[in-house]
């Protein structure tokens, strides 16, 4: 396994990484919690600019240039072509192992494609969500599914430009034949995709769907499934992907050998990565921090040439063994056994051993938390 097996000699492969948050949106889906508004285009220079300002100033914490960089969203894919330019040439980032970026498939055209390949993209994470146009409209997307497979086929066509896909399974309304549905559509459509990312869909405060959740109390099952249901989806998933030349690298996403995230990898080992813009996430010299989350707080320190980082924190020897344990469990890099004093009986059946690494198995992927915990303390 490619990637995996280069990671486990040598962890820091494609540290650092940089991310940027773009928080506009064409309409705020029904579940979703970033950062994101609905975009006013008056304010995507000031933004942009804000942003470039902040990754001058940022760009010398890191202990080596910058190997991957992953613009976010909110929606990339709604930004003026020549103002993106404008704030990718000016990071002048050279010699990057990958270069992603987020797109919506209503907003993502031909000539943004050419764009994206001329400023170094090489790859497009596409948010699909499902094949389903009813859950697409539960979800208050601004897309159809002929919308999306459209996008694929343009993306494919393109060239060039490795593709990722975004799916969200277990909505209230979502049956087992909706769902199957989906999967027949993605099978359909596979063979132009290299990677997918598939979500149980979560619940978060503050979003349309919670308060959709409260107002059906007792019934939550209208707007999320059952934990048993969900993870009946995930195993289905999997099993299509698999069957499809697929393997499932991480919990929540499934790639072709070498077309795995090497962005989301270096999360995942706990390399070094900075975030630019509202809400983005760093980990720099053990430190890891915040911005602030809102785009309005955010540009009002910035115009005060304040730092905009909000949340600060460093974690103790215990936790940060914790996090290595659960990171590396939801990888296929794994956990080292020499860092475990033992493997206790009751995990036994939920993980395997790899040479000097443990790995979960199929259904210990579904209880990551209790066998870290397990693992920690036993
Ligand atoms: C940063 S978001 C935005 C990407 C892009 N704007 C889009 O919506 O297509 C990345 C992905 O997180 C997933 N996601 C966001 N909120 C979620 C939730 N509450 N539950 C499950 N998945 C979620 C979606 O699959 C989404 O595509
Ligand atoms: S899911 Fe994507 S498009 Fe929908 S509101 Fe969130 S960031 Fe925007």
């Amino acid at each position: 396994m490619g990637v995996i097996e280069d990671l486990r000699s040598d962890r820091l492969l494609f540290s650092p990484g940089v991310y940027v948050h773009t928080p506009f949106c064409e309409r705020v889906c029904t579940y979703c919690a970033f950062s994101v508004q609905v975009a006013r285009l008056d304010q995507v220079a000031y933004y942009l600019d804000a942003m470039t300002s902040e990754y001058q100033i940022k760009k010398s914490l890191l202990s080596r240039p910058p190997r991957t960089l992953y613009i976010g969203g909110g929606t990339p894919s709604l930004l003026d072509g020549d103002l993106l330019r404008r704030f990718v040439l000016s990071m002048k980032l050279k010699d990057l192992d990958e270069f992603t970026i987020e797109v919506n498939p209503e907003s993502i055209t031909k000539e943004k494609l050419d764009l994206y390949r001329r400023v170094g993209v090489t790859r497009v994470s596409l948010g699909v969500q499902s094949f389903d146009d009813e859950i697409l409209r539960f979800f208050g997307r601004s897309h159809d599914v002929r919308t999306a497979t459209k996008a694929i086929e343009m993306i494919s066509r393109a060239g060039g430009i490795a593709l990722s896909i975004d799916l969200i399974y277990g909505a209230g309304p979502e049956s087992d034949s909706s769902w199957e549905k989906t999967l027949s559509a993605l099978t359909a459509v596979v063979d132009r995709v290299d990677h997918v990312s598939g979500y149980a869909l979560t619940l978060e405060r503050k979003t349309k769907l919670s308060v959709l959740s409260k107002r059906s109390q007792g019934a939550s099952s209208s707007v999320v499934q059952s934990d048993d249901t969900l993870a009946q989806r995930y195993f289905r998933l999997s099993e299509v992907l698999e069957g499809s030349g697929f393997y499932n690298y991480e919990t929540s996403n499934w790639s072709k050998v070498n077309a795995e995230s090497r962005h989301n990898l270096n999360y995942w080992v706990r390399g070094e990565y900075l975030g630019v813009g509202c809400s983005a996430h760093s980990f720099i010299s053990g430190e890891r921090s915040a911005n602030a989350f809102s785009m309005a707080r955010y540009l009002a320190k910035i115009a005060r040439h304040e730092d905009p980082t909000e949340f600060r924190e460093t974690l103790s020897s215990e936790q940060e063994l914790l996090e290595g344990i659960l990171l590396g469990l939801r990888c296929a890099v794994g956990v080292p056994t020499a860092s475990l004093r033992h493997v206790p009986a009751v995990v036994e059946d939920l993980v395997c051993i790899e040479g000097e690494y443990l790995t979960l198995t199929k259904r210990g992927r579904m209880l990551a938390d209790r066998v870290a915990l397990e693992l920690l303390t036993s």
